[in-house]
């Protein structure tokens, strides 16, 4: 199987609202240049490059901007090369992997011992390899990241893993699907608040984090094999320090919203966010009310909300009935 860009969990994926929200973004906003500047997944930004003629991708997590590159970079590529790495990876004899970082580590506890093997060594190879170019080493990465996730033991981010029974072995390494695009593509790995400063995009879609639940920690996991410097990790959860924190999922969320909104040069801005901020729970309730969203962004242009009910994708245990999600469409003046 080949990965497409949306075959991973991932908290605040909107995948299954792509269509409704560029059903919108295709009826009230002309213009050819588009910014996914908190991109996540990067599914939205998969949607725009079938119709706009420049897309800025941007998400301060280092596996989101690996996965961008492996999926969106223009760069030519030896498919003969890494279909014969994925031979190579698919067919590593575990008895003769060697203890390593990873199984170390994630053993037994977010993968299986023999899978956390494989995913250290492949990292390793990786690593050693010198016969690539950007674009291929970010597809054998961002391969390597959809192959671990998908065998993860987990409920779908790296709070934590499941216990209590033995993890079955279930990694393959299979590639992710790369696309082609006559869009113009830049990929950015900044503080969307920075990146506001000297953006120029006609189209700009904001989706942050909508709770105190920072995405570097949920994602940790991920980040780690990314950036394969195997730093010390911390607690039941195998953490490495902190970093990467986000604004957005702390008190200063409506101070970082409105100084973003102040910042941004556009000629329509799109904001995605719903309504938990009325859950019981406190690390799922919501840093901004709409209210609070409204406000700010009436202060930029002539304001349309849209909103719809949605299933909401919980990974966790919170459970949230009644849950809507809300689009605010600005037209700037
Ligand atoms: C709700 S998710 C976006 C989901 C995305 N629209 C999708 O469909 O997959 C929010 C994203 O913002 C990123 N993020 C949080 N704070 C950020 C910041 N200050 N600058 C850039 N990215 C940030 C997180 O890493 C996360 O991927």
């Amino acid at each position: 199987m080949a990965y497409e860009i949306w075959n991973r969990r991932y908290t605040g994926s909107k995948f299954k609202l792509a269509d409704w929200i560029f059903d919108i973004i295709n009826s009230y906003c002309t213009g050819s240049s588009f910014c996914d500047i908190f991109a996540g997944t990067g599914i939205i930004a998969r949607r725009a490059i079938k119709n706009m003629r420049r897309v800025v991708i941007n998400d301060f997590l280092y596996s989101n901007e690996i996965i961008y590159k492996a999926f969106f970079l223009q760069e030519s590529f030896d498919v003969n090369k890494i279909n014969n790495y994925k031979t190579q990876f698919q067919n590593t004899d575990i008895p003769s992997i060697k203890e390593n970082y990873a199984s170390i580590n994630y053993g037994n506890k977010f993968f299986s011992y023999a899978d956390a093997l494989q995913i250290g060594a492949i990292r390793d190879a990786i690593d050693s390899i010198s016969d690539v170019n950007e674009k291929e080493r970010a597809i054998l990465i961002a391969s390597l990241l959809y192959s671990a996730d998908k065998a993860a033991n987990t409920v779908g981010h790296y709070d934590a893993y499941i216990k209590g029974y033995p993890i079955p072995d279930t990694f393959k390494f299979d590639l992710i699907s790369p696309y082609t695009t006559t869009a113009e593509i830049k990929i950015h790995r900044e503080d969307a608040n920075v990146l506001a400063r000297f953006l120029n995009v006609d189209i700009v879609y904001i989706d942050p984090p909508y709770n105190s639940r920072q995405y570097s920690r949920f994602y940790h996991v991920l980040e780690n094999l990314t950036t394969w410097k195997k730093p010390e990790l911390y607690g039941e959860a195998l953490k490495p320090k902190p970093e990467n924190m986000s604004e957005y999922c702390r008190n200063g969320a409506l101070k970082a919203f409105s100084d973003l909104i102040r910042d941004l040069q556009c000629k329509y801005i799109v904001v995605s966010y719903n309504n938990t901020y009325a859950s019981k729970s406190t690390s799922s309730r919501n840093k901004m009310t709409l209210e609070n969203i409204k406000e700010v962004l009436e202060t930029k242009g002539q304001l349309t909300c849209f909103e719809k009910e949605h299933a909401f994708f919980n990974a966790g245990k919170t459970d949230f009935a009644g849950h809507k999600e809300f689009i605010f469409l600005v037209k700037v003046y």
